[in-house]
């Protein structure tokens, strides 16, 4: 069973520059959240800070209750077993074969013996479909290969929350549908926590329980995934349709001025929805032959109501 993370109050800065600030949300046990943002504006470093890797200047992550932020080094490298992280990069070990890469948090973490890390590994290795690349090195493989044997290392250490920096970018849509088939049949297996920074809109709809948006040094909204779907709020609007014309611009943001011009030049034009774009597309089920946990159950209640979801989407 996964752990709450409870983030109160975050704000993190480097030298003058404010990257985002007074971020509160709660991450529920065993749920899967998505933090949605454009470019730059800190969903990498908001990672980074859950696991301990970063300081924030002032607030809080609990993690089982424990704060991080004031834990020594010792007690960190502690919690971050806990953790499963796969990073942007990947953030493979260039001179080791995938095997021993994806070993190495065994070796580091636990006493187990080679041959229990052998059946570990190979059985992670399955999972992504990467049985037979074992010796290669990551400088012979492709970036899906590399997404996805961070991601098998990730998994080694049986997490109670994994960490997932944009798994999906470069790979192709086939790659991306069954990436998210993978992450929902993990959660349903293992049941731990998980947080996926995605840029992929249509992953953001089927895949999660909740959603956040970082937007302007700020958290604009984290909630329900029925809440943010539905939004009004501008941003929001923009994001999930894809639209050049609205509060985000191609420096990450624009003046209200400059917003407002825009709107009133382009008319109605500038506010029309992508058709379906406020549907709720139903949310990805584990395979067949996956056990559920009990949480699916009111999941399934929930997806079979429409007027609920309109409350929900109203609270
Ligand atoms: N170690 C660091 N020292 C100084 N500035 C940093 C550091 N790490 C990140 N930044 C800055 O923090 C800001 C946010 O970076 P971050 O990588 O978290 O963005 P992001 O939302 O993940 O973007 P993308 O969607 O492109 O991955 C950037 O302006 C970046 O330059
Ligand atoms: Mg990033």
């Amino acid at each position: 069973m996964g752990v709450e993370i409870c983030v109160e109050g975050l704000t993190k800065s480097f030298g003058h520059q404010v990257i985002w600030q007074d971020v509160s949300l709660t991450l529920p046990a065993g749920e899967v959240s998505v933090l949605l943002g454009p470019s730059g504006t800190g969903k990498s470093v908001f990672l980074k800070t859950l696991v301990g890797l970063l300081k924030p200047d002032r607030g809080s992550v609990r993690v089982a209750g424990r704060d991080i932020t004031t834990l020594r080094e010792h007690e960190l490298y502690e919690v971050r077993k806990l953790f499963g992280v796969l990073f942007q990069d990947g953030a493979l070990f260039g001179s080791m074969n995938l095997y021993d890469n994806i070993a190495f948090p065994l070796r580091e973490h636990t006493r187990k013996s080679e041959s229990e890390i052998r059946r570990i590994v190979l059985e992670k290795m399955d999972m992504v479909g990467l049985i037979g690349a074992e010796e290669k090195l990551p400088g012979e493989i492709s970036g899906g290969m590399r997404k996805r044997a961070g991601l098998a290392r990730a998994l080694v250490l049986d997490p109670e929350v994994i960490l997932f920096d944009e798994p999906d970018s470069g790979l192709d849509p086939v790659r991306v549908a069954y990436l998210n088939q993978l992450i929902v049949d993990l959660n349903a297996q293992i049941d731990a926590t998980f947080l996926i920074v995605t840029h992929d809109i249509a992953s953001a709809r089927q895949v999660p329980d909740n959603i956040g948006l970082l937007f302007r040094r700020e958290l604009v909204m984290f909630g329900p995934r029925e809440k943010l779907l539905t939004s009004d709020e501008p941003v929001v609007r923009q994001f999930l349709n894809g639209r050049m014309q609205g509060p985000i611009g191609m420096a990450e943001e624009k003046d209200a001025a400059q917003v407002e011009q825009e709107l009133a030049q382009l008319g109605d034009s500038a506010r029309a929805e992508t058709p379906g774009s406020r549907e709720l597309t139903p949310r990805l089920l584990p395979g067949p032959g996956i056990t559920r946990p009990p949480r699916w159950q009111a999941i399934a209640r929930r997806e079979a109501e429409p007027h609920r979801r309109r409350e929900v989407a109203d609270a």
